[in-house]
Order: C-alpha cells, then structure tokens, then sequence
C-alpha cells in the first residue's frame, strides 16, 4: 500500500512539473489513496483546458467523455423513468439494432405515485436502478416530478400528481433505490414544465409563493433528502431565462439556497446561449440541436454552447475559469459515485424478483374509482362467460408517449392477463369495439402488432353489445394510449373528453349488461358523462411488462385494491383551476397574434390560480369533483376511530403526535392508506381549505386494528412568506384532518400553535 502511494505520489510530482510541457508522452495516473474530495482536486489539476471543455458536454445522443488520458470513464445516460430505453446508434437517433437491450417495463410514476407507499418506491428505484447498471449505464433521466397542473399536459402519466407532499415523499425512496446501484438519477424537469404546449417556447409567470409552496418542494426533496446526484433542466423559461441555463432556478435556488453539490444536466436540447449556460449553473449539455426526441444533427458536438464557444471565451480572456472548475468538481464528484465507484454492485436483469416488484406495483396503483352492487371482484362462480370489450385490452402501450417509450421483453396485455387467470374456468371472449390508435412504433422500436381493422364503428359497437348481452360479466378496458396528442411527449390532450368515441361504446354497453366493469388505461383524469350509468369503474394507468397480470389480479380479487388518486379528477376541464383561472395553454392575447411559435416569439403563461392546485382548489372554491384526491375503494371496509393529539398546543420549535387506529371492518384482508391534512383555521393570508402533510398505508386482515400516528412539527403548519422569503408558521389555531381521501375526512382534533 504503502508502495503503491509514493509510485503514485512520484507520478504525481513528475505529471505536475512536466504536463505543461509535454503532456502527450509522460503517462498520468490518478492519485487513488486520498479521500475522494481531495482525489477530485487531484484529478482536476492533472486535466488540461480542452480535457476539462470536453467534459461538459455530449460526445453521442446519450453520452458525454470522460478523460480518456487520465482513465475516467466516459459518462452513459439513459431514459428514463419506467425503464432502461434501448440503445439508439451513436450519432443518430435510429435504433442500435442490438438484441440484448430489452428490459421489464415498470408501472408508469402515476401508478407508483397512486400506490401511495413508499416500500413500494424502494423496491421500484432498486429494482430498475439494478437494470440500468446492467447495462453499463451511469445515470438514469428521471424520475419526473412536475406538478399536475392540468388533465391536458401529455406528460402527467410521467409524473406522480397535483400534491407536492405526496410527490416529495414518493420520490425519495426511488432515488436511493436507483442509487444503491451506483447509477445517478436524474430528477426532472426542473422546472415549471407543467405542459407539453409550448414547452420548447414559453415562459412561465409564477408568484414566489406558489412557486416554493406548490411547485418546487419535490425537487427539494430530491436533492436534499433523496441526493439525487443530478438534476435535470426544463425546457421552458423563467423570468425570461430558459430553464437549464436559469439563474434564478439554477444558482440562486438549487445551488444557493439547497446548496446543491451535484450536476445540472440540461434536458436535450434545452441549451442555446454560451454566456448563460458558463454563468447561470448549468453542468452538463445534452442534445444541442435536437428537439429531444426524434431529429438532430450530426457531429454537432464541438459547436455546443459549452464547447468550442466556451473554450474560445476562456482563451480570449473573456471569461475565466472558475465557472469551469466548479462544473468539472462536479462532474468528477459523480464519476467517483457512478463510473469510478468501485463498490458499486453489477446489477442484473429481468429477474424473477423484477417481474414480481413490476406486478406487485401494478396491483397497488390500480385504483377502484367505483364499485357499486359489488361487480367487483369477479365472483368465479357466476362468471361462465366474461367479454373483454376495447382497444386498450390488446394493444401494447409501452412503445410510445416519447422519450420513456420502451423495447420490452414481454408486455402482459388486459386481455392475456384476464385470460390466463380466468380462462380455465370461464369462456373469455374479445370484441374490439372502437378504433382508437393502431399505430405501433416508436423512434424504430415496433410493437409488432398489427391492429388494422376494416369494420365500420357501427359493425364493431354492434358486436361488442351483442358480446356484452351473452355474456356474465363485461370488462370494458379503454382510455387513451400513448399517441401523440393522448398521453405523449411533445404535445398536450386536445380535449378532456375520452377520445374515439368511446363515451358512446360505454353507455351502450351500460345499458347491455348490469355487470359492466369500466377499466381505465391512462395517465391523466378524463370525462365521464357516463359515471351515473355505469357500475363500476377502475383506474389501471399505464403497467408496463406486468399490465395484464396484475389488472387481473385486482379484477379477480387476488389483490384487493388499495391503490388512491394522487390526482383530483375534476367532472369538467373548467373546473380545474389551471383552466378556470390560470393560463393554459398560454396567454390569450399572445396566443391570438401567434406567440410560442418559435424561440423568437415565446408565449407567457401565467399561473394565476397559485397556490390553488388540485384539490386545493376544488375544496377551497367547494367544486364538486369527479373523484377526488386520495380517492380509492377497497374489497373490504374500514373504520377510523377517533383522531387523538398528543398536546392542545404547541411551540414553535415543538413537535405533535396524532394517533388514529384504523380497522378492517369487513371480510378481506386489503389496505388503507390514512390521510392527515391540516387546515389554518385563521391566517393573514389566504390558505387552502386544507393540505396534505402526512400519509400512512395500513394493511390490515379481516378484523385487526392498528394505530397510525404522524408527528409534525411547524413546517406543517408554514406558508412561504414572499417578503421575508422565508417560511412562517403563524401562531394560531389549526385543525387536524384524517380521512381516506381529501374528500373522506372521519376524524379531526383541534390544536394551538404558540
Ligand atoms: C425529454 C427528457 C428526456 C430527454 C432524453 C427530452 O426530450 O424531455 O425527459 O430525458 O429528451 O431523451
């Protein structure tokens, strides 16, 4: 050991006299027996200008250099969030063509988010973080954590809904899962990218309050308990800045405020100012030139903002080069926790331990929206023939939706699922019943399906009905799908409405059979004028591999449900507050005289609504909604007993604990997830009926009870003061909120802050 430090400490000294001189013929060798801050110095002082420059940006779609003459591997991302993307050639965004780069696909964030259990967001970042690293990748581009603004944003099935608490807590755990395995996360896109419209040409006009209270605090949570080692910038502009080259986002905030270490990213293509991205704390390029998803140019690398540009600034003496040694540090410290790591683990793929965690999510997320006269679960006994009506219960949705399509080792479909667990004892049959997407590639990734159908609407409606009438049982499985202008990246839903007609299939099969189970495939909230007609109605998002396994493990009642909304489905697109009082898709005037069309005439989009998101609003302005926030039914029932504080009133600096025992009430065993909200009884400013500021999922079988607490302390009880810029929790009396839903609330208690 010894030995090995003065050779290296020799080398060291030699390198250091002679670099400046000859650097091509004496041989540098890293200084690899010091603690990891001090063999970052020593490996930045042993790099040149060019080798430094060459680190800050990509050298492929997907990847950025290392240093080749000091060993330090290159850097490999990938998308993204639900699963490893297949390899794309080099240059071009044309599939690789390899055969060893298909992978499980694991529920969509909505669906993770809608588990409302955090074990569950462990086991998904460990998990999928194994996959990445066995495909010799060093950071994964996501998760996604972008606030549900309106049921119109293409992306919300990335993300993991309307409340910055649920999302916080959610994301946490995925990032240390994905971490574990010596693989960074990427969390993303920070921020303000709230809808897919104009993402590329707008500005976002925000108040600080609703900015740190609704829209920051998951990525805050990310990088300061998650850590997530890097972060991803948005496309869109704040106060005028594009958001990965934004001072006030970048610097002041992230890096200030949260005294964040790690790397900024640019999302691809995000950057187009040199000067801005050197200053405003990007770290990373990626994607000049692309629109992120499909087109670019070749070779582009060497005209990056910060590469060639930057480097001629240095040697012109215009800039020097502390911007650029803080954003190589950076660089280096994740090389030392990613492709330098030496005991990260190698990771492993489509294990059978994968399989289980995809489906075993999938059966959490699955949300029963409705269940009235009990058609759910599907009693084995009674069901000698169950039609399976709908697009979505054939068609593959992990190929599709943007830059987190997917090549697959397998998808199980709605339609094998419900097949292969009630096929022995049951006649399944299928009818189609609309045309919706048959499209089936993404980026040269092909589904391989063929979904061309010549029959006319009428032909196929008529089918589905007369299936429905002969049959025991009617699983409808509709929704949307991952083409553009459904839940898709690069445009936004056009209307609120199911598309394809399939408001219509659905009220005719309503009328067909009493036994009808609407399912949901989606990652956004939709109308549903046939609500009252239909029985039963489930919220299935998007799966991944395991889909049809585990819908039919919850059709079924092998799985009790106890997946809840992490989003307010609202019963017409104006009563969402982003609609009714906010700008979408942009500012009218603007949108009139053709602004966000190109980069040079970018569109405002102000948020008028503010801090009133979701269920926030709705409970706020009493607007009735669909299906609420938090909302999810089970097989089984439970009780809440009465809420119990630990104190009547409390000091700033102080904590306080509500206990509340919940108890299945009914014959299954299942699970409930106990919501605390907190309401300001008195304020000076105007708050939110009430908010969500804890969470707890209690399994429970046939009988048993438990006691659930949550212990907050004042951060609870805070709105973000603008003026001060800091947090205030005024003194005063609160009330303590716990139901089953943000709708649901069985049990409150009084208390008084100091
Ligand atoms: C998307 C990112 C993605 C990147 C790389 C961009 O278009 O916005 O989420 O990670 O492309 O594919």
């Amino acid at each position: 050991m010894l030995k090995k430090t003065a050779i290296v400490s020799l080398f060291t000294l030699i390198s250091a006299s002679y670099m400046a001189q000859n650097t091509k013929t004496i041989p540098v060798y890293l200084d690899e027996s010091k603690p990891v801050e001090q063999r970052i110095q020593d490996a930045l002082s042993k790099m040149t200008l060019e080798e430094k420059i060459a680190m800050l940006h990509a050298q492929s779609k997907f990847s950025s250099p290392g240093v080749p003459r000091l060993g330090i591997p290159e850097f490999w991302t990938t998308d993204g969030p639900h699963g490893v993307r297949s390899e794309v050639k080099w240059d071009e965004w044309d599939q690789a063509g390899w055969t060893n780069d298909s992978i499980i696909a694991y529920p969509a964030l909505t669906a993770l988010s809608a588990t409302w259990n955090k074990n569950m967001s462990w086991n998904y970042g460990k998990a999928l973080g194994e996959e990445a690293r066995y495909r010799k990748k060093d950071i994964l581009l996501g998760p996604g954590v972008n606030i549900y603004r309106t049921p119109l944003n293409g992306r919300n099935f990335e993300y993991m809904g309307e409340d910055p608490f649920l999302t916080s807590k959610m994301v946490v755990p995925y990032i240390k899962g994905v971490q574990s395995n010596g693989v960074a996360t990427s969390v993303k896109h920070y921020a303000l990218n709230n809808q897919e419209m104009f993402r590329h040409t707008s500005n976002v006009i925000i108040d600080d309050r609703t900015l740190y209270e609704i829209y920051l605090p998951p990525f805050k949570a990310a990088v300061t308990e998650g850590d997530s080692w890097t972060i991803m910038g948005a496309y869109d502009m704040y106060k005028g800045q594009y958001a990965s080259q934004n001072q006030y986002l970048l610097n002041d905030i992230l890096k200030k405020e949260w005294n964040y270490k790690g790397v900024v990213v640019s999302d691809w293509g995000a950057v187009n100012n040199t000067e801005q991205a050197i200053h405003n704390g990007l770290d990373l390029e990626f994607g000049s030139w692309t629109n992120g998803l499909s087109d670019g140019h070749s070779n582009a690398y060497d005209n990056y903002y910060l590469a060639q540009p930057y480097l001629k600034l240095i040697k012109e003496g215009k800039v020097g080069t502390k911007e650029l040694d803080d954003k190589v540090t950076r660089l280096l410290r994740l090389a030392y926790k990613t492709t330098m790591n030496r005991n990260k683990p190698f990771g492993n793929i489509a294990s059978e331990e994968h399989k289980a965690v995809a489906r075993e999510i999938g059966e959490e997320g699955i949300v029963l929206l409705k269940n009235q006269s009990n058609v759910l679960p599907i009693d084995i006994n009674k069901a000698k023939k169950i039609a399976v009506i709908g697009e979505n219960a054939i068609k593959i949705m992990t190929v599709g939706g943007g830059s987190s399509s997917l090549k697959v080792k397998y998808e199980t479909l709605p339609l094998d699922g419900i097949k292969a667990r009630f096929g022995k004892q049951a006649d399944v049959q299928y009818a189609r019943g609309y045309v919706g997407d048959i499209g089936g590639e993404y980026n040269g990734v092909k589904s391989g399906q063929n979904l061309k159908e010549d029959r006319s609407p009428e032909a196929l409606l008529e089918e589905a009905v007369a299936l429905a009438k002969s049959s025991d049982y009617v699983i409808f499985v509709g929704g949307l799908n991952k083409a553009d202008f459904q839940d898709s990246e690069g445009n936004d839903r056009k209307s609120y409405g199911l598309p394809y007609n399939q408001d219509q299939v659905i009220s005719a099969l309503a009328k067909a059979n009493k036994n009808l189970a609407v399912v949901l495939v989606s990652g956004n909230a939709v109308a549903m004028p046939w609500v009252k007609e239909v029985p039963t109605i489930v919220q299935a998002w998007y799966l991944g591999s395991e889909a049809g396994n585990s819908l039919a493990a919850v059709l079924a009642g092998d799985a009790n449900p106890s997946g809840k909304l992490p989003f307010t489905f609202p019963v017409k697109l104006e009563d969402n507050a982003a609609h009714q009082m906010g700008e979408y898709p942009g500012n009218k005037e603007e949108l009139a005289a053709g602004k966000g069309k190109d980069q040079k005439n970018p569109i405002n989009i102000k948020y008028n609504e503010g801090i009133f998101v979701g269920y926030r609003w709705h409970d706020t302005k009493k607007i009735k909604p669909l299906f609420s926030f938090g909302h999810g039914l089970s097989y089984t029932t439970f009780e809440f007993g009465k809420a119990k504080a630990d104190k009547k009133t409390m000091s700033q600096d102080d904590k306080i604990t509500f206990t509340v025992t919940v108890k299945n009430t009914g014959k299954k065993a299942g699970a409930e997830v106990a919501q605390l909200y907190i309401t300001d009884l008195k304020s000076s400013v105007q708050r939110p009926a009430k908010e969500l500021k804890g969470f707890e999922k209690v399994f429970l079988n046939p009988g048993e009870e438990k006691e659930v607490t949550f212990t907050i302390d004042k951060t609870a009880l805070s709105f973000f003061d603008a003026d001060k810029h800091d947090w205030v929790a005024e003194p005063g009396d609160f009330e303590a909120l716990i139901g089953n839903s943000s709708d649901a609330i069985k049990t409150k208690v009084k208390f008084t802050l100091k």
